[in-house]
């Protein structure tokens, strides 16, 4: 056991505002500070410290603790673990007899094993064996310098070399196999899992090998594999390189899609490179660029997979407080040829350069169309005028639209006129989607967290948007509670949640989704998470909410009329009672 006395010179040595602004940006607000929190999706601070109690908690998520809480929750740690961490921090040694947990060996022990790995890798390039990889690697234009940087290495191409020198070493095969080093083949015998190929170690925040990613040197195969997720290694929580761009003063980190990429921006001095791992952007890894960067700029491949993906990454930035950019690499397939065709000078004024997601998209559209001929405009018109109607704020339409008509030599009273028309259409499609989505009996069984959704779709429409508005602009609040009250609200889970809101937000209270997740299950979250992303297309301005309010006036007046509740009413009740008529001549 761990003696109080030590525990609580942990805690004094480490004060929780300095372990906790190594990940989160705190702002001083009297006696404690805020910042976003770690561990929830939000846009407005609402985690906080107190200095006084050395301790935290998050208004949004419920997130809270002590300093020791906090490194556990973060790191993802053990008790013991981060007591360790916190006290090698301040400098102190932890008693002799402090006691393990089995999961906390285990992860030290594959982080160990990744470690051996990563420098037998290493050691492997300068044997004869690794001759071809450090030729591979020199073609590729990459300095002894840079491979070092990254610790690059290479898996010589046998079933066992590695496994031989870790067993050497005393680790087992099947910890090998957990730490994604091994394959164990159906004979149930394990082999080298990374077999001829060079080595790029993957580092997480704190500098443990976590993982691997290879690339096959000759032959067939899949050109890239990856380590398989560990004990200690998520494909979607980390990101190639953060470990080295997290130390740069520079705040705009660069999304690559490959290793490659990452490791050419870096040898020519762009520090701020990352790349996911073989995967996707997840909302994860979206954050965690958030809380180092002011900015992200995406440089994925010129491809059209690579164009594609980046605009899905971009929308997954789109929901946190970090400014995208989107760069279209000329003449490249991707940064790492461009570096060496154009150089470092170019690909700087490239980031520069870089344009937001909607000039993107415009700039994309009007390259399409041969804009000489006015059939060609006409074209990239409608094109155009479909991807504007998509922005909510009226302000920026306007902007692009006077843009969009000095381009195309066209008005822009009647570009903004079309934008309004296809925002109408989008609308009602919608609307008209989901009312086709909704079965006619009166309620829909698979919409279980709102069953009465179906039945009110209008009125459900228009609840969802107040709901979506209020949790956007909090401000509103007032005009809202001047015309409606929590009653004409149609249906009750949608009464619920905004209730649930009203009340947080006269008492001047934050309230977002992490707050709203405490008082209700998972797929009610959920489904307020959707109206937040549905409304998202749709203008967030006052006239908007006026329009909802007026819904509801109308939708409750037609109840009060008893016109349509009674109706299905009456019309559920005639099934149920064929049902029960059915039932009975069995
Ligand atoms: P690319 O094929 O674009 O990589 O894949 P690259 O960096 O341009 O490759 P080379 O070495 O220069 O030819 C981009 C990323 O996608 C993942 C890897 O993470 C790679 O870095 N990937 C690709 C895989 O996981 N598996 C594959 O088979 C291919
Ligand atoms: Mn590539």
């Amino acid at each position: 056991m761990i003696p109080d006395e030590f525990v609580e010179e942990v805690k004094y040595k480490n004060p929780i505002a300095d372990v906790v602004s190594a990940y989160v940006q705190l702002r001083r607000r009297g006696r404690t500070s805020v910042g976003l929190c770690p561990f929830h999706s939000e846009k407005s601070p609402s985690f906080t410290v107190y200095e006084d109690s050395n301790s935290y908690y998050c208004f949004g998520c419920g997130a809270g603790g002590d300093v020791i809480g906090f490194i556990r929750q973060i790191e993802n740690l053990s008790y013991i673990e981060a007591l360790k961490l916190l006290a090698a921090r301040a400098g102190m040694a932890l008693p002799e007899d402090a006691g393990d947990d089995e999961g906390a060996k285990k992860r030290s022990r594959i982080l160990e094993a990744n470690r051996v790995a990563a420098r037998f890798f290493y050691e492997q390039l300068l044997t004869p064996a690794g001759r071809e990889a450090q030729a591979y690697l020199q073609q590729r234009g990459l300095s002894a310098k840079t491979i070092k940087q990254f610790g690059i290495g290479f898996a010589p191409d046998s079933w066992d070399m590695l496994r031989n020198h870790l067993k050497e070493k005393g680790y087992s095969y099947e910890l090998m196999e957990e730490a994604s080093l091994l394959t164990k083949g159906k004979n149930g015998s394990f082999y080298d899992k990374f077999r001829g190929r060079v080595m790029f170690p993957i580092i997480d925040l704190r500098g443990s090998v976590i993982g691997f990613g290879g690339r096959i040197l000759k032959g067939d195969g899949a050109k890239y594999m990856n380590s398989g997720d560990t004990p200690v290694f998520k494909k979607s929580r980390h990101l190639f390189a953060l470990n080295l761009a997290k130390n740069s003063k520079e705040k705009r980190l660069i999304l690559c899609e490959g290793y490659m990429d990452v490791i050419s921006l870096h040898q020519a001095g762009f520090g701020t490179a990352v790349a996911t791992l073989g995967t996707a952007l997840t909302a994860e890894q979206a954050r965690l660029i958030s809380q180092y960067a002011h900015e992200v700029v995406v440089c994925y491949d010129s491809d059209e997979a690579g164009q594609k993906a980046a605009k899905r990454a971009s929308s997954i930035f789109s929901q946190l407080e970090i400014k995208v950019k989107i760069l279209t690499i000329p003449g490249a397939k991707d940064p790492d040829e461009f570096i060496k065709k154009y150089g470092d000078v170019r690909f700087k004024l490239l980031l520069d350069g870089a344009q937001n997601a909607t000039e993107y998209e415009l700039g994309r559209i009007l390259e399409k169309y041969d804009l000489s001929a006015a059939d060609g405009r006409v074209g990239a018109l409608k094109e155009a005028v479909k991807a504007l109607a998509e922005i909510p704020s009226r302000v920026e339409r306007d902007v692009y639209a006077s843009k969009l008509a000095g381009e195309l030599d066209a008005s822009k009273d009647a570009i903004l006129l079309a934008m309004e028309d296809e925002r109408k259409r989008a609308y009602r499609a919608k609307q008209k989607r989901e009312q086709q989505d909704y079965s006619v009996v009166g309620f829909d069984r698979r919409d279980t967290v709102n069953p009465q959704r179906s039945q009110n779709i209008t009125a459900a429409l228009a609840e969802e948007g107040i709901i979506a508005l209020l949790l956007r602009n909090p401000d509103y609040i007032d005009l809202v509670e001047q015309q409606l009250t929590p009653e004409h609200f149609i249906t009750d889970f949608n009464r619920q949640v905004y209730t649930l809101i009203r009340e947080r937000l006269m008492n001047r209270m934050i309230v977002d989704i992490g707050v709203l997740s405490a008082e209700l299950t998972p797929e009610q979250t959920g489904k307020v998470q959707r109206m937040l992303i549905e409304s998202e297309a749709l203008s967030q301005g006052k006239g908007q909410l006026l329009d909802y309010i007026k819904v509801l006036g109308d939708a409750e007046n037609k109840v009060d009329e008893g016109e349509i509740g009674q109706m299905q009413a009456d019309d559920l009740q005639r099934l149920f009672d064929d049902i029960r008529k059915k039932q009975g001549k069995r």
